[in-house]
């Protein structure tokens, strides 16, 4: 299923290029979300046919095409970058299709299920498909619909009632200037709303330069944008209300802000998304606020088990939790693959609190994760960054993280505040509780507010973390250890390494080494080791340097991140890396951050494209 940039936009008055700017400029925004195609339609005075542009590849072919033959001025327009699994990335695949020879454009995220055997009923009644994609087939199904007589609209509606699977869909009809069309089924779309000018788009991202008011669509509604109003019903046609609500972030923060890459700008972000994580969520006595909506606090009271479902970077925030949570509350914590989880049959019920963390609120194994616990009466505590997500939505209660839009692909400040969110609400159930007393409470939001100025010093002594890693730049393997919540931290930096530099690299709890893995190690194999402090519990430390000094035994060229004043670290280091005091549970939102920088510089060295990996989307919308 293709996790697309979609962006829709009618304005009043007479065609201009505005249309074709706002939907560019969208594009532009919205191309970490996916990039094996681009393509916009724009609706022109011709009522008889749209203006058409798509290319394959990047957002830039689709410009070049756009500067040779350029598009005529209209009155509004959609468009579409993709990420594909179905169907090749080609020009014929690029979306918009088109339908009714032309007159109608659709553009769609998702899969619809049915689409074969709706395919084969058009082609009974002699419909010639020109792509291999499944949006073509809801295309002409609309325009059967308008063709019956709708309005676009209500043939949307009619569309969507047959549709199996799931999608975002937007459509325009040459005949209806100053209409865009758009429906929702677990995939995302949200409104913009304008000054005689409506936007549409897969996140707001899309179109927070125009507007910061918003609109979030639920399950199953078609909304209807014109220059003068937005209308959204349900499939049956009945009026929905949705309430607006103002996007906190601005235009410039989705920019780079003068970093390189988007990356680095979010890797610099992360003393700020721990703060404004903590921001605001203690009221006068220390208890936490959630955001929308509430778990009662005597269900939370009552809960005996806590799962976090989450992928990749989203699961060792969970794993770190882990850690702190039954630490502080005495509660059994697992942490879930979403997409193990729900195939796993797993033992939930109204007694377990599931945590559901997720970036983008759109990943859908978390999603149907989530829908799968709470079928099974567990109540679902969703911590997620991006307003109005999907899962955000559907969950019981949400604590965002308020780490801003978090555009590159490898996921760093949304994974501090992940922790930190995670921490809240850990301290929340052990006040609720009464696992903590209240000074106990006090002193860890004390240990918390202390953090973002320890992520930054962290961040002002990261340049020989980057010499190291120009130092590697050729090396075919790295492998991170790590031990309690450096495990955690181990897993993070080999998956950043994988993700952004293509290296095989692999993360392992420091006491497996014995287990098998130290049989890779050999002469000049570098192995990033998070060493715990030697104020903690004095047999994690002394354990890891004995970890340390087996593997530099073996040839290995041992780099360890380690506490602020740890002598021994650098006895069999051939590289350390400090990090200021803080109390052990702490210490991932410090030592995650050398790996982010390692990782980053590593890939940036050998000419990737950081922010958009191969392979890679930033929101991983399909199951
Ligand atoms: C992390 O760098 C990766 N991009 C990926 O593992 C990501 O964390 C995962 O897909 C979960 O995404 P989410 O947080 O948006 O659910």
């Amino acid at each position: 299923m293709p996790m697309c940039g979609i962006v829709g936009y009618v304005g009043a008055g007479s065609p201009s290029d505005r249309p074709q700017g706002v939907v560019m400029g969208g594009l532009e925004r919205l191309e970490y979300r996916g990039y094996d195609s681009a393509g916009i339609a724009i609706v022109t005075p011709d009522e008889t046919r749209l203006a058409v542009a798509k290319k394959a590849g990047k957002l830039v072919n689709l410009a070049k095409e756009i500067a040779e033959r350029p598009l005529p001025v209209g009155t509004a327009a959609i468009g579409h970058t993709r990420w594909a699994t179905h169907g090749s990335p080609t020009d014929a695949n690029a979306h918009p299709h088109l339908a009714a020879g032309g007159r109608i454009a659709i553009i769609h995220n998702g899969i619809i299920e049915n689409y074969a055997a709706l395919r084969d009923e058009l082609r009974g009644k002699g419909v010639e498909f020109v792509s291999e994609t499944d949006t073509e087939v809801a295309g002409h199904l609309l325009a059967d619909e308008v063709d019956s007589g709708k309005p676009l609209a209500e043939a949307m509606r009619a569309v969507a009632r047959r549709l199996e699977g799931a999608f975002t869909l937007l459509a325009v009809d040459a005949r209806e200037p100053h209409v865009v069309v758009g429906t929702r089924r677990n995939s995302p779309l949200v409104v913009g709303l304008g000054e005689n000018e409506n936007f549409l788009g897969s996140d707001v991202v899309a179109f927070i330069e125009h507007t910061r008011t918003a609109l979030e669509l639920g399950q199953d509604e078609v909304v209807e944008i014109t220059p003068e109003a937005v209308v959204v019903t349900d499939l049956d046609g009945s009026p929905v209300e949705r309430a607006p609500y103002e996007v906190t972030w601005d235009a410039s923060a989705a920019q780079k802000g003068g970093f390189d890459t988007f990356m680095e700008k979010e890797i610099h972000e992360g003393p700020t998304a721990v703060a404004d994580t903590l921001r605001g969520r203690m009221d006068a006595n220390g208890r936490l606020q959630l955001d929308e909506g509430i778990v009662a606090p005597e269900v939370l009271a009552t809960i005996d088990k806590i799962i976090v479902i989450a992928c990749g970077t989203a699961s060792y925030a969970g794993l770190v939790a882990k850690y702190a949570i039954e630490h502080w509350c005495r509660i059994p914590v697992e942490v879930e693959y979403s997409h193990e989880f729900r195939y796993r049959d797993p033992v939930v019920g109204p007694r377990t609190l599931v945590v559901a963390i997720s970036q983008s609120g759109e990943t859908m194994d978390t999603i149907m994760a989530m829908r799968h616990a709470q079928q099974q009466g567990a109540p679902v505590v969703a911590i997620v960054n991006v307003q109005g997500s999907t899962i955000a939505r559907e969950a019981d209660a949400v604590l965002y993280t308020r780490a801003g839009p978090e555009i590159a692909v490898a996921s760093t400040k949304a994974l501090l505040a992940q922790i930190t969110a995670a921490y809240l609400l850990g301290i929340y159930l052990a006040d609720l509780r009464g696992n903590k007393f209240p000074d106990e409470i006090a002193a860890l939001l004390r240990e918390l507010d202390a953090m973002p100025a320890k992520v930054q010093l962290v961040l002002d002594t990261s340049e020989p973390v980057r010499e190291l890693a120009r130092e590697l730049a050729d090396t075919k393997i790295v492998l991170f250890l790590g031990r309690h919540v450096g495990y955690p931290v181990a897993l993070e930096g080999a998956l950043k390494l994988k993700e952004l530099a293509y290296i095989h690299a692999e993360g392992f709890a420091a006491g497996e080494l014995k287990h098998g893995p130290i049989a890779l190690v050999e002469e000049g194999v570098p192995i990033i080791i998070v060493l715990p402090s030697p104020r903690g519990r004095e047999s994690l430390h002394a354990k890891v340097v004995s970890n340390i000094q087996e593997v530099r035994a073996r040839g290995a060229r041992t780099i360890v991140i380690a506490e602020e004043g740890d002598e021994q670290a650098a006895q069999y280091a051939s590289h350390v890396f400090y990090v200021p005091e803080a109390p052990t549970l702490m210490m991932p939102l410090l030592t995650a951050v050398p790996m982010h920088v390692f990782a980053h510089e590593l890939a940036t060295v050998q000419g990737r494209d950081v922010d958009q990996p191969r392979n890679l989307a930033k929101s991983v919308t399909v199951e």
